[in-house]
């Protein structure tokens, strides 16, 4: 069967690779619809993710058909859409037994840490399969992303009223944004790219937007939109280290500050006296939980979360090489593309 593989960085190449095998007890054997393509997949290509290794067929973000079920399987049916939950965790150690399974000590992502969906058919633990009976094949390879954002404003327990600061438009804030919107609070996004606030305002109903320039006027603005108080939850989706260490300048006196952007630099604060005088939490956010998989369909299915705006690029799966190297611009506005396998 048909897969493709991130061989090394620069380097992807089509493979005809061997059937999966029959699904052993608590499996499932999947045919691939759609996949979506993410930030994670582009660092990978780029070789600029240091979870990433090579070779590797990528492809986390599933909607997925179940074909086979094995002995014991009961959550999934032949036939059944699904999206999947790509975090693969052990069961046993520290974190999976207190329920932190989105931050297992031997975590594998699909896709990143181990092959993934970016081929016809494969075998999944059918405990990661979550299913819809209404939503597309597309919407399911969606689940995922919004998946990001939604433990992030969980982790801020985020309330109805609040000023919530999102630092960082891309396809993770946006998650985040749709997330602080369900929950009754007012959004605020701050970036660097126009275009990407401007399509935060007009599509995706962004409370306010500010530009980041660099200077004092962006908190000017913030305080402006606050009534001086700043954000009672910062989340930053930006993983860029200096942006990090700034938004915690930009929390409410009792504020929380979300780390959902990653970066594997140092980050200082010059601002740190901040944390003690304001009692800020600094809370980190890793994956997403397997009932943020469930809640998120629920919520696309009665129309809450729009999927509309976000699938802005789709390529059928023999066209993914050529076409891939050209989501990697931002001129071309990409926010999420699709591969299709039918
Ligand atoms: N927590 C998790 O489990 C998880 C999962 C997936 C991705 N991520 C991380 O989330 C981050 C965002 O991912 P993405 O795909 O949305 O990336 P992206 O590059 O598409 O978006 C980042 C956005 O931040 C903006 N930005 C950069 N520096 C800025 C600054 N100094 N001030 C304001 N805005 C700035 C950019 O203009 C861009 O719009 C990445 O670090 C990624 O690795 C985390
Ligand atoms: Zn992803
Ligand atoms: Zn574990």
């Amino acid at each position: 069967m048909k897969a493709i593989q991130l061989e090394k960085p620069q380097s992807f190449r089509s493979l005809d690779i061997a059937e999966p095998a029959a699904p052993g007890p608590g499996e499932a054997l999947v045919r691939i619809h759609r996949i979506g393509i993410c930030g994670t997949d582009y660092g990978g290509f780029l070789g600029k993710m240091p979870f990433y290794s090579y070779p590797r067929i990528p492809g986390h973000e599933l909607g997925v058909e179940v074909l086979v079920v094995g002995e014991g399987v009961t959550n999934v049916s032949p036939g059944d859409r699904c999206s999947v939950e790509p975090y693969i965790n052990c069961q046993r150690c520290y974190s999976c037994r207190r329920g932190l399974t989105n931050c297992c000590e031997h975590h594998l992502t699909l896709g990143v840490m181990c092959d993934g969906g970016m081929c016809e058919r494969m075998l999944l633990p059918a405990r990661k399969l979550h299913v819809s009976r209404t939503l597309t094949y597309e919407q399911l390879a969606l689940v995922e992303t919004l998946a990001i954002g939604c433990h992030a404003v969980d982790r801020a327990a985020v309330q109805a009223g609040e000023n919530v600061l999102i630092i960082g438009a891309g396809p993770i804030g946006l998650s985040a944004l749709e997330f602080v919107k369900v929950g009754g609070a007012r959004s605020i996004v701050l970036d660097i790219n126009e275009a990407r606030l401007a399509f935060c305002k007009e599509r995706m109903g962004a409370g306010a937007t500010i530009t980041a320039r660099g200077d004092a006027s962006e908190l000017t603005a913030l305080e402006a939109i606050t009534n001086g108080q700043r954000a009672d939850v910062v989340i930053d989706a930006t993983g860029n280290n200096k942006s990090m260490a700034q938004a915690l300048n930009y929390c409410a006196f009792g504020g929380r500050l979300v780390y959902v952007g990653i970066t594997q630099q140092e980050i200082s604060f010059p601002q740190a006296p901040a944390l003690h005088r304001r009692e800020l939490t600094l809370l980190g956010s890793r994956n997403a939980r397997s009932r943020d998989f469930a809640r998120i369909i629920r919520l696309i299915e009665d129309g809450t979360i729009d999927t509309g705006p976000w699938i802005t690029h789709r390529a059928r799966f023999d066209d993914m090489i050529a076409e891939f190297p050209t989501w990697l611009k931002p001129e071309t506005g990409v926010i999420k593309a699709i591969v299709a396998l039918d």
